[in-house]
């Protein structure tokens, strides 16, 4: 079956009060459109056509890289309108599921029980039952059948009663869209092309109207402002967590937790309070993420531990490592197994043999460092001479001694030593011992600078 997904996003979005357009306002890091794209996709969906309007040269700018069809909507004059203007472009066959790109978090699952309920119809719809149905349309029924939607404003008194609620999604076959559109009105206590007034023309026409709720009440809320958007936001988060509970990961708490992408996780993952992660990461079995990590595009191997406080940035991370406490590992941070980065160490393009060590205060930048080196506290590579990007080399079982300065391009032999407090300008040769300081000086019983009375 060919379905077309037709998204609605002209609004305005007035009560966000923000200068971004409502449906590019973030939820988990994407905007709020990008999550029902991605949900139409998942349905594998023939089109999607967007119907825009307010702010519509930055949506579209937004998923410029998205095989989408536009439409627009330049004045708002309801959600018949709405859709009417996708007629032009609008198959004669197949169906249509009608979307919103401010209800973004509708799972794959329900809209696809919606599909399967309306394949007999020819008309369904989602709705729900709540215990405060003000301002929403109230659906209207005899003997258990759908036989209208009455908005809230045009409604009786005895309609608004009525606890059950349109949520606004529906889904109609292609042929029948293009036969009712046309006919709608704008007679009614909003002066608006209500979308809703197709049901009574299905009725009319003598069909069932067929109607699913969610599995869950927030899959069909909207963002009006960003009271609901926050709320919305806590809600996704705690489903990602539960979903990755159920595949084995501990968080201490799961309300302090948040995914801004996807995660993939191996067995017994342990991760404390306030964890951001973003983008597409990987972490192994056994790996601990200390408290306050924030992990972008990152990978982390098997049994590797992340103290407090660590920065991750497109990085790769091997089996068994020690990260952290204030460690920062920024984009082409490559580390071998048995790697040690301690507290105040910044990584950045550079990979790190098996089992060596920057245990205090460094910056790797730059640099490739074999396996078994351990490089002192403060080393610093001096990558950049103010134009140009340099690297380090430095081999196996090294030892850089603290405070050092190796100043590239540069390379530092196997098994080659350099003392504390150098700046290295030449290659160090293998075995070898390199320093660089001037000589010590002593002065015995030296007076130092006394203060004089006035
Ligand atoms: C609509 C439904 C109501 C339902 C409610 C659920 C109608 C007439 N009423 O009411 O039965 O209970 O949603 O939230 O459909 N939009 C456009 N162009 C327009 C008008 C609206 O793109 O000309 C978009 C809005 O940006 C929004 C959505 O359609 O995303 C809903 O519009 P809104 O005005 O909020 O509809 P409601 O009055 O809430
Ligand atoms: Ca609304």
């Amino acid at each position: 079956m060919s379905t077309t997904v037709i998204i609605l996003a002209a609004g305005k979005g007035t009560r966000m009060r923000s200068q971004l357009p409502k449906v590019l306002q973030p939820l988990a890091g994407q905007p709020l459109l990008g999550h029902v794209i991605h949900t139409a996709k998942q349905l594998q969906a023939k089109n999607i056509i967007t119907i825009f309007g307010h702010g519509g040269d930055l949506v579209q700018q937004a998923f410029k890289n998205e095989q989408i069809e536009w439409v627009e909507q330049a004045e708002q004059l309801g959600t018949g309108h709405a859709v009417q203007m996708t007629l032009p472009v609008l198959p004669q066959h197949g169906t249509s599921l009608i979307l919103y790109g401010d209800v973004p978090l509708v799972h794959q699952e329900t809209l696809e029980k919606l599909l399967h309920a309306t394949a007999q119809t020819g008309i369904g719809m989602i709705t729900l039952n709540v215990t405060d149905p003000t301002g929403y349309g109230r659906i209207v029924r005899e003997n258990g059948k759908i036989q209208a939607i009455v908005e809230h404003k045009d409604a009786t008194d005895a309609q608004r009663q009525i606890q059950e609620i349109n949520t606004g999604i529906y889904c109609v076959s292609n042929a029948k869209l293009h036969k009712w559109l046309p006919r709608l009105s704008n007679n009614n206590a909003q002066g608006e092309y209500y979308l809703t007034d197709i049901v009574a023309m299905a009725v009319a026409d003598g069909l069932e109207i067929a109607s699913i709720h969610p599995e869950l009440a927030f899959e069909v809320e909207g963002v009006n402002d960003r009271i609901q958007l926050a709320a919305l936001e806590r809600e996704y988060q705690a489903q990602q967590a539960l979903e990755l509970m159920r595949q084995g990961v501990t968080f201490s708490d799961p309300k302090r937790f948040d995914l801004r992408g996807s995660l993939k996780v191996g067995q017994d993952v342990r991760i404390d309070i306030n964890v951001i992660i973003e983008g597409d990461c990987e972490l192994g079995n056994n790996v601990e993420i200390g408290a306050g990590c924030i992990l972008k595009n990152t990978k982390i191997a098997a049994g590797t531990k992340v103290q407090p406080y660590s920065i991750f940035d497109s990085a790769v991370v091997g089996e068994n490592t020690q990260i952290g406490p204030f460690a920062r590992l920024r984009p082409g941070a490559k580390l071998a197994n048995d790697v040690h980065i301690g507290n105040f160490v910044e990584v950045k393009n550079s990979s790190i043999g098996l089992g060596s060590k920057a245990n205090h205060f460094t910056y790797l930048g730059d640099a490739e460092v074999g396996a078994g080196s351990n490089i002192g506290a403060g080393t610093i590579t001096c990558n950049y001479d103010g134009v140009n990007k340099h690297k380090t080399i430095i081999g196996d079982a090294a030892f850089i001694g603290s405070n050092s300065s190796l100043v590239a391009p540069i390379q530092i032999g196997n098994g080659a030593t350099v003392g504390a407090g150098s700046v290295i300008t030449r290659d160090v040769p293998e075995n070898t011992l390199a320093f660089e300081r001037a000589q010590q000086i002593e002065k015995a019983n030296y007076q130092r600078p006394q203060k004089t009375k006035k």
